[in-house]
C-alpha cells in the first residue's frame, strides 16, 4: 500500500496535566460515550447526555479521562454545541472528542482543538501523557453518512504508531471499520477500512479500537486486535436480524463502555448501563453479604 506522505502539527493547547494512578489500584480507566446527537427540537438527546455525564462524574474511580467517539450534534450549528458543551461542564476529567458523520468539524475543532500532535486539516490527534497512549481518528467524509480514512489521515496514523511502537495504544473513531451485517448501516460504513487494516497490522502495539456510529455494542475481530462499538447516550439499538436489508430495531436502554488498563493486565472493557443506582456491597473483603 503507498500512503503519502503527511504533515505533523504541534499541539496547540499545550500539555495535558500528568496522569495520576489509582492510589489503590494503580489502574487507568477510561470512560467511553457516543453519539449524543444533541438537537435542540429533541431535547430528550441532551437529557440523555446530561444523565450520561452524571453516571461518569460520580463513579467511585473517576476516570482518568472520557471518550466521546462522535455524532456529538444532530446538524452541526453552534446552538447545538453550546448545548453539548454545557452537558460536558459536570465532567472535570479531559475528554477527547472525534468528529462524526453529523458533526461540522470546524465548529467542533473551535471548541475542542487537539491536545497533542495532529494531522494537518483533520480532527486527528495523539494524547500522550497515559500509560496507554490515545489517539483519536478523523472518519468524516463530508456530505456522506458513510466515513473514509483516505491515504493522508492513514499515512498520518502510520506514522504516530511509528514513533512509540513499545507503547500501548487505544484508537478512538467514529466510523468502526468492521461491517456489521445490517445493509442499511454497512451502505454509511468506513470507506478505506482495508488500508487501515494493513496500517493497524504492522504495529502491534494498537490494543483496541473503539468506535461509535452504528448504535449497537459490536465486538469484532480486527487485524491482531479487537473492535468495540460503544451505543448512542439516549439508547441502544437491538436489531432484527431476520430483516437485513432494512433496520428494524427495538430501542433498548443507552449503554456506556468503560476501558480499564494496567501494565499487568492490559486492557479489559466493561459495558455499563450510564443511568444513577445505589451502589450495594455485596462481598465486604470477607464474606458475601446476605
Ligand atoms: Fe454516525
Amino acid at each position: 500500500m503507498q500512503l503519502r506522505s503527511c504533515r505533523l502539527v504541534a499541539c496547540p493547547v499545550g500539555p495535558s496535566p500528568p496522569f495520576r494512578p489509582c492510589p489503590r489500584c494503580s489502574a487507568m480507566l477510561l470512560a467511553q460515550l457516543s453519539d449524543p446527537h444533541v438537537d435542540r427540537t429533541r431535547p430528550h438527546k441532551a437529557a440523555a447526555l446530561r444523565r450520561a455525564v452524571a453516571f461518569v462524574a460520580t463513579l467511585p474511580q473517576p476516570p482518568d479521562a472520557v471518550l466521546i467517539t462522535g455524532d456529538c450534534t444532530d446538524h452541526g450549528h453552534p446552538d447545538e454545541y453550546d448545548e453539548f458543551e454545557a452537558a460536558l461542564e459536570p465532567l472535570p476529567m479531559p475528554v477527547f472528542v472525534v468528529p462524526g458523520n453529523h458533526d461540522d468539524r470546524a465548529e467542533l475543532l473551535s471548541r475542542r482543538p487537539p491536545p497533542g500532535e495532529a494531522c494537518e486539516s483533520f480532527m486527528q490527534y495523539v494524547v500522550e501523557n497515559f500509560p496507554l497512549r490515545l489517539i483519536g481518528l478523523d472518519t468524516q467524509w463530508p456530505g456522506h453518512g458513510g466515513g473514509e480514512l483516505c491515504a493522508q489521515r492513514l499515512a498520518w496514523l502510520d506514522e504516530v504508531l511509528s514513533q512509540a511502537p513499545a507503547r500501548p495504544t487505544l484508537l478512538f473513531m467514529h466510523h468502526p471499520p468492521v461491517q456489521t451485517g445490517l445493509q442499511v448501516l454497512d451502505d454509511i460504513g468506513l470507506r478505506g477500512h482495508a488500508e487501515f487494516c494493513a496500517v493497524v497490522a504492522h504495529h502491534p502495539q494498537v490494543v483496541r479500537v473503539v468506535a461509535g456510529h452504528v448504535h449497537l455494542p459490536l465486538t469484532a475481530s480486527f487485524a491482531h486486535t479487537t473492535v468495540m462499538t460503544c451505543p448512542g447516550t439516549d439508547a441502544t439499538f437491538q436489531p432484527a436480524w431476520a430483516q437485513p436489508d432494512k433496520l428494524v430495531i427495538q430501542y433498548q436502554p443507552p449503554l456506556a463502555l468503560l476501558h480499564r488498563w494496567t501494565a499487568e493486565g492490559g486492557l479489559t472493557s466493561f459495558t455499563a448501563v450510564p443511568e444513577a443506582a445505589p451502589w450495594v456491597t455485596l462481598h465486604d473483603g470477607q464474606r458475601w453479604a446476605d
